[in-house]
């Protein structure tokens, strides 16, 4: 199917999906980058144990921040996000491919990444569970996939979760133990790393 955002193709559209809450990254777009600050690089790359020579997907990666930075640490990276108003500003930034997609329903065969990377967006997602089954299903054996959400038990994301349920945000808070524990139960070595207000989940295809 195409879209009106020039050479992206957006592969998969999921009907239930436009059922749910608003989610408002469209018209955030244009001030993501300039208001939301980056993960810390150093912290970034070593949790992900780069550079490698391979496939890195950045699920719902935005703007493609992340991805810009992280460039010339990998053989591809690909961007995958449901909001063609962020992708539009991630084919700006000319660093990777960009594909357009819910994360609960990848266009990618099995085992295609050695790294799949979810940075403040699993809260966003629709489906939790088929997302999570989804980049471990696109996760090669070996790889990593690194999730960092803020911290659902610290006391500012409890007041970040409370505004975004007043003004009708798609989102939904969880543990990391839990996404941990989901990983666990497919088969994944997992770790926590806590960084300030946020939490980073690294799990290892064994
Ligand atoms: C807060 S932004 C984070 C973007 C990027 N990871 C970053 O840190 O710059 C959340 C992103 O998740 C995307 N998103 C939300 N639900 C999604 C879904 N079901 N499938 C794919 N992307 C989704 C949004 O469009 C948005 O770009």
């Amino acid at each position: 199917m195409c879209c009106d955002v020039p050479g992206l193709l957006f592969w998969s559209t999921l009907g239930p999906l436009e059922d749910t809450p608003l989610d408002h990254s469209d018209w955030l777009a244009p001030l993501y980058d300039r208001i939301i600050q980056p993960p810390d690089h150093d912290v970034l790359t070593d949790l992900l144990e780069l550079p490698i020579e391979g496939r890195l997907l950045d699920a719902g990666g935005g703007t493609g921040r992340i991805a810009a930075r992280l460039q010339e640490l990998a053989s591809q990276i690909v961007v995958a996000d449901v909001s063609l108003p962020m992708l539009a500003l991630a084919l700006e930034k000319a660093c990777c491919a960009v594909v357009g997609s819910h994360t609960e329903l990848l266009p990618f065969p099995d085992s295609a990444f050695q790294r799949v990377i979810v940075v403040d967006a699993y809260h966003h997602l629709v489906d939790q569970a088929a997302s999570l089954a989804e980049f471990w299903r696109v996760l090669a054996r070996g790889g990593l996939l690194v999730i960092e959400e803020p911290d659902i038990d610290h006391f500012g994301v409890k007041l970040v979760a409370i505004a975004e349920k007043l003004t009708f945000f798609r989102s939904h808070f969880v543990r990391a133990e839990r996404i941990a524990e989901a990983l666990q139960a497919m088969g994944a070595q997992t770790d926590m790393i806590h960084v300030g207000h946020n939490v980073w989940v690294v799990a290892r295809k064994v």
